[in-house]
């Protein structure tokens, strides 16, 4: 008899981390795949550290009680670039995977040691982000830009709503830097609804820069502790992803059309 196949739950304010999903459904097409959105506590960005905390956690009191996932990605950097410890000391046996801010990967990348993180404003201001700058990035000039507006657009866009190119060029702009000879040449996706602009920061980009989305090394994360609990994944019956929206709110027909494409069932 095959073994149940494992259950995990990503987890993120909206829809940005669908960015993960899809890599953790690359690796793993054959788990019982469960998204939330926590859409009514939607944005996390702007929230103080305390409320964020307690929004996360009482929402994750909820998840787990309901739907007992195997494992948990927080497709979030905002909620886990704080949120983390809370989480593993409250369910010690359940493996929390994170999302945090790829800025080791962006100090191997860049040549010119000009390394733009953008961000959330909560991400931005956390002790963590600071901590891995320090870390990892000492000899780079980083410059932390806190966006409010980027994640709203991206749910928009998402939604099948017009958004604004000369908003995004605006937000995006505060990354692109020139010191002497040397220009930015890295930009870290430091919020997972940012990929779902990625077409339009290439194109609206003052010069071309690398874009570093974490999400396929977070799905890889997430399946080398499947695999220690559960083996690789192997062919089992499981039922097509389900998406949760806290608001209870029902998709609109794009986003409804787009959920459909990932392979989620249309209810
Ligand atoms: N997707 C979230 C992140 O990675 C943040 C969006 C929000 O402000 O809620 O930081």
């Amino acid at each position: 008899m095959t073994p149940p196949a494992p259950k995990i739950l990503v987890f993120d304010s909206g829809l940005g981390g669908l960015t993960v999903f899809t890599e953790v459904a690359k690796l793993r097409p054959h788990a019982a795949l469960l998204y939330c959105a926590d859409d009514a506590g939607f944005p996390y960005g702007p929230l103080s550290e305390t409320a964020l905390v307690a929004r996360v956690m009482e929402v994750m009191e909820k998840l787990v009680a309901e739907l007992a996932p195997d494992l948990v990605v927080i497709a979030c950097n905002t909620a886990s670039t704080r949120a983390l410890p809370p989480l593993r000391a409250r369910w010690p046996q359940l493996p929390f995977v994170g999302t945090v801010p790829a800025i080791k990967p962006a100090a191997e990348h860049s040549h010119s040691r000009l390394v733009s993180v953008l961000a959330t404003p909560g991400t931005v201001a956390r002790d963590y982000t600071r901590a891995l700058i320090a870390s990892f990035a000492d000899d780079c000039a980083v410059t932390l830009v806190g966006s409010t507006r980027l994640a709203p657009l991206a749910e928009d866009f998402m939604r099948g709503a017009a958004v604004s190119e000369a908003e995004i060029a605006r937000e995006i702009a505060p990354c692109f830097v020139t010191r002497d000879e040397a220009r930015t040449d890295v930009v870290v996706l430091a919020c997972t609804h940012y990929p779902l602009l990625l077409d339009f920061f290439r194109r609206l980009a003052p010069w071309p820069v690398e874009w570093i989305d974490p999400a396929p090394a977070i799905a890889r994360q997430a399946d080398r502790l499947l695999v220690e609990r559960f083996g690789p994944d192997r062919e089992a019956t499981a039922p097509a992803p389900r998406a949760i929206f806290t608001s209870g709110a029902r998709p609109e027909p794009a986003l409804a059309a787009a959920l459909t494409r990932m392979g989620f069932s249309p209810d």
